[in-house]
């Protein structure tokens, strides 16, 4: 038996009793994702995941991406990808600076993503406090907080995503090493639609999809009008209110559900303090599956 226990926020439980090392049943596997839908942020703490096991254990949830950038991936399973700033004999063992700001994970992608699964192996520590936490936001609670006026306007409205918004703006920050993308991974992730309110397919809650990393443009207002209002919609969605923020413990698995929510990692740790996170990312095919 296991236990879901609420946060009390506007978003997040663990879940006490599961070990996800092991097989677990089809009853298990629907409680966790009805977990997911109802609290949108869920931990599983003191687990110790191999790779295989992680992604044994995000399968259960849909189908797994293999991440467009082509790095840091385990060897034998491409879908396990690692984030660190760890850097061994002069080379990174992981994407550094993964996440680093708000976005919706593969918002970018025309099949987008259900959860992601983050596996917390070292968590960076300051006067035993821990560095490095993930913030959310919670989009429907952002959806609820809009006019009825403003509600009624986006009714119908899709906006475009692009994957190379987000790393343009990380390269642009100081220091950063990332390389431009290359043709082929900017032919493989073409900018995309997709509704700007999404009818959440666990609890039937509407949710605003749109978020400062990868949303470029509302398609069916002219420029300067799709700007103002996604910057009115940036500066709402990310509002205190609507804000959870997780603080890692070595061992934690989180899963989050970004249908419902935009996430970033919090880069206050310095190079010598180091965070070792392996990661899954579920696509959303379970709900909107992909017709050939
Ligand atoms: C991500 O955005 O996938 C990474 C988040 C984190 O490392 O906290």
């Amino acid at each position: 038996m296991f236990q879901v226990i609420p946060s009390g926020e506007t978003l997040g439980a663990s879940v006490e009793g599961i070990d996800l090392s092991a097989a677990l049943s089809d009853a298990t596997v629907e409680a966790v994702v009805q977990a997911l839908g109802r609290y949108g942020v869920v931990r599983f703490s003191s687990q110790s995941l191999s790779a295989s096991d992680l992604k044994k254990f995000s399968a259960c949830l849909g189908e797994l991406e293999i991440n467009v950038i082509g790095a840091f991936q385990e060897p034998g399973h491409p879908e396990v990808m690692t984030l660190s700033n760890i850097v061994e004999n002069g080379i990174a063992i992981g994407l550094g600076d993964a996440g680093q700001s708000w976005h919706s994970d593969m918002s970018y992608s025309n099949v987008i993503a259900f959860a992601n699964v983050l596996h917390a192996i070292k968590v960076p520590q300051r006067d035993g406090k821990p560095l490095g936490a993930t913030e959310f936001c919670d989009m429907c609670a952002a959806y609820d907080g809009l006019s009825a006026e403003l509600k009624q306007q986006l009714e119908g409205k899709t906006a475009l995503h692009d994957f190379n918004k987000f790393w343009e703006m990380m390269r642009r920050r100081p220091g950063n090493t990332r390389p431009p993308l290359s043709q082929s991974q900017r032919k493989a992730k073409p900018p995309v639609s997709h509704p700007i309110v999404l009818t959440h397919p666990i609890s039937g809650r509407k949710a605003l999809y749109a978020n400062p990393g990868y949303t470029m443009r509302i398609n069916e207002l002219p420029q300067a009008q799709s700007e103002q209002l996604l910057q009115f919609l940036f500066a709402h969605q990310t509002q205190d209110k609507y804000r959870y923020v997780f603080r890692w413990q070595a061992g934690d698995v989180l899963i989050w559900d970004n249908l419902r929510t935009i996430h970033q990692a919090v880069a206050d740790y310095a190079p010598n303090e180091h965070r070792l996170m392996k990661r899954c990312q579920v696509m959303a095919t379970r709900f909107f599956p992909v017709h050939a």
